[in-house]
This record gives structure tokens, C-alpha cells and sequence, in this order.
């Protein structure tokens, strides 16, 4: 039987359990809420409310076993070409710790130590300056790392400020700089490649606006191109081509965050996502939160045929979780051929959405609870506040707790319009506290967990082709856009000619 037999058997297993409600799953076996619950330090996950028995676990971990997800880590975290459509290797556990040690991760974690050694030099000169706000130019996994990180840890006493520049619409560069004073601000722009059209046509504003290039920095791959912009090696960062732009926030792309936070919160970071690191490597697959959640999701997926995922984080402070998930899942699992070409004949990645309780509960719930699709959510909840509005937290953990019950187990009623149908499966994770640390783990799990999900279904998770036609058709239209050629589709053209008579 080949991997695809297994996955397309797991629809057998729905099938079974399609009579039964998820309520009476759990009243069945109560000792789920337990057994279905692992930890990791101060990380906490709950899988009881999925819709799986343990026989179709067992069916899950036998999938687990036959695709091999332990060597896999090992292979991954080894520095193996897990990346072979574009010859690379994906060592961005590299960057937080030695989880092996091979040769390639040695050397790889000794060029991370000697940038981090650089980011703080750069930090402690320019703390030494009157600047006050940094401006990040940089845009997907160049931006949205260090975007949300920044977001959810900063504290308003910072050394420095720190804004975004990541949209080529100008409005975005406009509304940031708007509110800053170029003699204080220093520039980062921040791009794998360099060659990113957004990032160039919004650096470019950015050196512009400041007016003096002494305060601009650079991170990238690519030295020469930084230089032909105009930005010197002593204010350059390093990145390397074995680590992947969506997985890249704890290199020299997260200078952003190391200026927010400070380095050393920045190395907290790092040592959370090592820690998970030694987890999804160590622990037994029956043990390993990544590996639950992996398999969750491709039971999700694969047996309930569940066409989105909801990533639902109760806390304020993680509000754009669900974009930095969008980018890292879809762009990884977006896939349709496996790793040999063929097709992969299975439905891979779901499409990822969602948004922070509870404000969500007041706009898009409605669906989760009432809609004809059934959404698999995945709700964060963080145990301890970080501020002193204790009936808030209270209320907002209530909240939490009650959708995860209400969406699993429903509520009958006479009126069909008062009828909950519940069997709405969600896993629960629980940060003790929202810290650099925790923070770090989170991301990490997610990580993992993708790159556990391309292996059971067969796909490379380092490669994003999908993204460059697009782009490539974007750069061909440019010159139809300012009027020097006509565009070759009969639509673009009817298009062009209503934006060149400005409708
Ligand atoms: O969106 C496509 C993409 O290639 C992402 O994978 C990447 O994170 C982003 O563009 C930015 O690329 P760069 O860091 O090279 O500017």
C-alpha cells in the first residue's frame, strides 16, 4: 500500500465515527481529556475535542510510523536536502540551537552566532545615537515574523519604536512615515533575495525620505545587490540560502525584533524555539505535540475533508497570528505534485484563516457554530495577564473555554434555527505566559508541524514556485501600465485601456 492508500483510508475511519457526535466520543472515553493532552514546559496541548477514537489514532501513529516523521526530523534537522527542487537545505533550527551535530549544522550555527554577535554590536551603537524609531521595509516572510513578534511583545517603554513597510501601495510607506522625524528614524530593509520589487520601490522611499544613507541597514543573501543599492557591508546582515524566508524570523531578519525587544529577548526567543526543536526531535511520536498536530491536521483534512482550518489566538497580543500561519502553512503546503513530480492525489494544504477571540465571536463565529462547513480551529489561550484588568482575563479564558465546549458539543432544540449541531473539532493550546520564550515555542510547533505535514504527504515545504508566475506577469505588464507596449490577454488589455482613461 502506498502513503496514499493509508491517507485515503482515513476517510474509513470518518466514516465509522460519522453516526456518533463528538459529545458522545468524549462521554465514551473520558479519560481522553487526558490521555489526548501533552506538554512541553510551559506549551499545553488538548487534542480531546477532535473528531478521532483512539482506533482511529492508532490508524494515525501507524501512518506516523510507516512515513517515517521521526527520521524525517532527524533528516531535517541534520541538514539534509529536504529542499530538492531548489537543492537546499531548511536548517532554521540551526539558528536557536544544535539540535544535531552534524558537520553542516556546526558551521551553519557558528555563522548564526557570529551575526547575532553583529546584530547586538549594531544595536548597542545605534542606542547610542538620538535615533528613536526604526522603519522595517521588507515584505512575506521578511516582514511578517518580525511584524508579529513585534506586535505582540513591544512594551510602549522600548528603546526604540519600530513600524512596518511591507505593501508596494504607497499609502503604506506614506502612512508610516508620516508620523516620524527622518533625523530620528533609521531604516532596515529587509530581503532574502534583494531583488523583491516591493521591498526596492519601498527602500528606495525609505532612503529617500531619510535623506542621509548612514542610518540605513540591510539584511539579505545577497551582498552585491545591497551594495549596487547603496547600502555598505558594515551595516549589512547576513542571511544564508539554507534558511527559507517564512522560516527566517530567527536569523538577522529578526533585527527588527531585536531592536523592539532588546537582544537578549531576542535570544529567549530563540531558546523557546529550540526547545521545541529538542521535543519534535526527542520525544516519542506518542508524546510529540508536533506530531499530534500534524496528524490532526491531515485527519482533518484527509479523513473529514475539511477545506479550511480557523487559527483562533484569545489573546490581544497575537492578533496577527493568523497571517504569519498563512504565509508559513499555505506557502509550504500549497502544494500539488510530490517530491518525485507526480501527482500527490490527495487534498493537501486546507485554507488558513482566522482571527483573535474575542472579537471574532462577534463577526465570523455565527459560521463556525451554525454553517454548513465544518471549520477545525485551533484556539491559543495564554493562562497568566500580563496587566492588572483580572475580571477581563476572567472573562476572556470563560470565552475561550465556552466556544471550544459550544462548537464541540452543540445544543439541541425544537427550532431548527435554535439548534447547534456541535461536532465542531478544535485543539486547544495553552501558553502558561505570552513571553519571548512561549512565544518562540509556538512558532516553532507550528513549524514543525508543517514540515511533518509535507512529509505525510509527500510534498516539499521549502520551495514556493506557485508565487513567481504572477510576479513574472507583473513585471511583463509594467511597461503595458505606463502606456510603452500593449498588453497580449484580450481581458488585461480592455482593463488597461479603462485605468490609461482613468475610470
Ligand atoms: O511571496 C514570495 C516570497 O518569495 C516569499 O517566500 C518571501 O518570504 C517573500 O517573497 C520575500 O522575499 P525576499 O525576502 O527575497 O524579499
Amino acid at each position: 500500500m502506498t502513503m496514499r492508500d493509508w491517507l485515503v483510508g482515513l476517510a474509513a475511519h470518518a466514516q465509522r465515527l460519522a453516526g456518533q457526535s463528538l459529545a458522545t466520543l468524549i462521554q465514551a472515553d473520558p479519560a481522553r481529556a487526558q490521555d489526548f493532552a501533552l506538554r512541553c514546559g510551559p506549551l499545553y496541548a488538548n487534542f480531546a475535542r477532535q473528531r478521532y477514537d483512539r482506533v482511529a489514532l492508532d490508524a494515525l501513529f501507524d501512518i506516523a510510523a510507516r512515513a517515517d516523521l521521526a527520521g524525517a526530523m532527524q533528516r531535517q534537522l541534520g541538514g539534509d536536502t529536504v529542499n530538492p527542487t531548489e537543492g537546499r537545505a531548511a536548517l532554521h533550527s540551526a539558528l536557536r540551537g544544535e539540535a544535531t551535530a552534524s558537520a553542516f549544522v556546526l558551521a551553519a550555527r557558528a555563522q548564526a552566532m557570529a551575526a547575532q554577535l553583529r546584530m547586538r554590536e549594531l544595536i548597542e551603537a545605534l542606542a547610542a545615537t538620538d535615533v528613536t524609531d526604526i522603519v522595517s521595509v521588507g515584505i512575506g516572510g521578511s516582514d511578517l515574523g518580525p511584524r508579529l513578534v513585534v506586535d505582540a511583545l513591544a512594551t510602549p517603554d522600548a528603546r526604540f519604536r519600530v513600524h512596518f513597510i511591507s505593501n508596494v501601495d504607497g499609502n503604506a510607506a506614506r502612512r508610516v512615515l508620516a508620523g516620524l522625524d527622518p533625523k530620528k528614524t533609521a531604516g532596515v530593509v529587509i530581503s532574502k533575495t534583494f531583488g523583491t520589487q516591493e521591498t526596492l520601490l519601498n527602500g528606495q522611499i525609505v532612503r529617500d525620505w531619510l535623506g542621509d544613507d548612514s542610518r540605513l541597514y540591510a539584511v539579505s543573501t545577497n551582498a552585491q545587490r545591497v551594495a549596487d543599492f547603496g547600502i555598505p557591508p558594515e551595516r549589512t546582515l547576513p542571511m544564508w540560502d539554507w534558511v527559507g524566508g517564512r522560516y527566517s524570523l530567527w536569523s538577522a531578519v529578526g533585527f527588527p525584533i531585536a531592536l523592539a525587544l532588546g537582544m537578549d529577548c531576542f535570544e529567549q526567543l530563540l531558546e523557546g524555539a529550540a526547545a521545541i526543536d529538542a521535543h519534535a526531535l526527542h520525544a516519542p511520536l506518542r508524546q510529540n505535540i508536533a506530531v499530534w498536530h500534524a496528524l490532526t491536521a491531515v485527519w482533518n483534512r484527509n479523513g473529514l475533508h475539511a477545506a479550511t482550518q480557523a487559527v483562533l489566538p484569545y489573546d490581544d497580543r497575537l492578533k496577527l497570528l493568523p497571517n504569519y500561519l498563512q504565509q508559513l502553512v499555505m506557502e509550504s503546503l500549497g502544494k500539488r505534485v510530490r517530491l518525485d513530480g507526480s501527482d500527490v492525489q490527495v487534498e493537501t494544504v486546507p485554507v488558513w484563516w482566522g482571527g483573535a477571540g474575542t472579537d471574532t465571536q462577534h463577526s465570523f463565529f455565527q459560521a463556525l457554530h451554525q454553517g454548513t462547513q465544518v471549520v477545525p480551529a485551533d484556539f491559543i489561550g495564554v493562562v497568566q495577564a500580563d496587566h492588572p484588568f483580572a475580571a477581563n482575563h476572567a472573562a476572556l479564558l470563560a470565552n475561550l473555554l465556552a466556544q471550544t465546549e459550544a462548537l464541540a458539543n452543540g445544543q439541541n432544540s425544537d427550532d431548527p434555527h435554535r439548534r447547534y449541531p456541535g461536532g465542531r473539532p478544535s485543539t486547544l493550546l495553552l501558553l502558561e505566559a505570552l513571553t519571548p520564550q512561549t512565544l518562540g515555542m509556538l512558532i516553532a510547533l507550528y513549524e514543525h508541524s508543517v514540515f511533518l505535514q509535507s512529509v505525510l504527504w509527500g510534498i516539499n515545504a521549502f520551495d514556493q514556485f506557485g508565487v513567481e508566475l504572477g510576479k513574472q506577469v507583473a513585471n511583463r505588464l509594467l511597461p503595458a501600465l505606463q502606456g510603452e507596449r500593449e498588453a497580449d490577454d484580450p481581458v488585461t488589455r480592455a482593463v488597461l485601456a479603462e485605468l490609461r482613461s482613468g475610470a
